[in-house]
């Protein structure tokens, strides 16, 4: 099935010296299918991930780690001026990575996600932020799935929809919004992906509905719809205005070359 054409992210071939402005978020794409450039990123973990990555079971569990650790390091390297590997991470409560307190000096926020050949890296200076992407594919439990995680209105709004296409587009908004908002508070699934509501279907913008059915809990988030290349849907989620968003395609070939 295919998604309306996605709107045009250009090829990132040089890192950026400096981080996002105030306000300002970034947000790249990177393939995760492997190729030259995965043993140079392989190359920048450090022991611990590299046996993370050993114990991963397939080729592409492996390659989506490597490939979005990889490219993490090497741009925070960059903006924090030190080799890529001498970046220390660390991982909240529930599993979030986020760097370490001793950079404190340089606040800089970052999520990654990954899906079927590709990944989406995105980095704030402002504000905690969470990403969510999804091939849109045949869902076979669509339905039932949405019934379990979805809110009651998102339900309704999904079974008042009669074409497939239409319908399966809907669900992937609601999936990687909540999703992103998940991922941007830290709490992951175990939150309850139904406790949030947000806006789906294409005649309307991402946007946080409720938290908790409260329109005030909702309040000061920004829900950004990503389209990064056709067949592929995302979204950014932050608890701050998004001045402006900048994004792009790495070109992880280049970047590591
Ligand atoms: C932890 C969680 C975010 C994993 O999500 P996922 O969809 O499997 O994976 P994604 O590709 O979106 O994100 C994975 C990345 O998120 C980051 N991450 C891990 N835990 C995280 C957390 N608690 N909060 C934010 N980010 C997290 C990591 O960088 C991870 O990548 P890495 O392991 O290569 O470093 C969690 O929300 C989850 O288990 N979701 C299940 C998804 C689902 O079943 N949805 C049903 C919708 S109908």
């Amino acid at each position: 099935m295919e998604l309306p054409p996605a709107s045009f992210w250009p090829d990132l071939i040089r890192l950026p010296d400096t981080g996002p402005r105030d306000g300002e978020v970034w947000v790249w794409s990177f393939p995760t299918t492997g190729g030259p450039f995965l043993p140079r990123l392989e190359a920048l973990l450090n022991d611990q991930e590299a046996q993370r990555a050993n114990r991963l079971r397939s080729n592409r569990a492996q390659a989506e780690f490597v490939s979005g650790r990889g490219l993490l390091r090497l741009v925070l390297g960059r903006l924090l001026n030190c080799p890529p590997q001498a970046v220390r991470l660390s991982t909240t409560g529930n599993g979030k990575p986020v760097l370490a307190p001793d950079h404190s000096n340089a606040p800089l926020h970052f999520n990654i996600a990954h899906s079927h050949g590709m990944g989406l890296l995105a980095l704030a200076g402002h504000a905690e932020l969470g990403v969510d992407i999804e091939k849109v594919r045949p869902v076979g439990d669509q339905d039932s799935l949405a019934r379990r995680y979805f809110h009651p209105n998102e339900v309704q709004h999904l079974e008042g929809l009669s074409g497939e296409v239409e319908r399966r587009l809907a669900f992937f908004h609601a999936w990687t919004r909540k999703e992103a908002f998940l991922k941007a508070t830290a709490t992951g699934i175990g939150f309850g992906l139904d406790r949030v509501e947000v806006t789906l279907g294409a005649e309307v913008p991402a946007r946080l509905v409720c938290i908790d059915n409260s329109e005030e809990n909702a309040r000061g988030w920004t829900l950004q719809h990503l389209e990064p290349s056709n067949g592929w849907m995302a979204a950014l989620a932050l608890k701050a205005p998004c001045s402006r968003l900048v994004t792009g395609h790495a070109r992880l070939d280049q970047l590591t070359g």
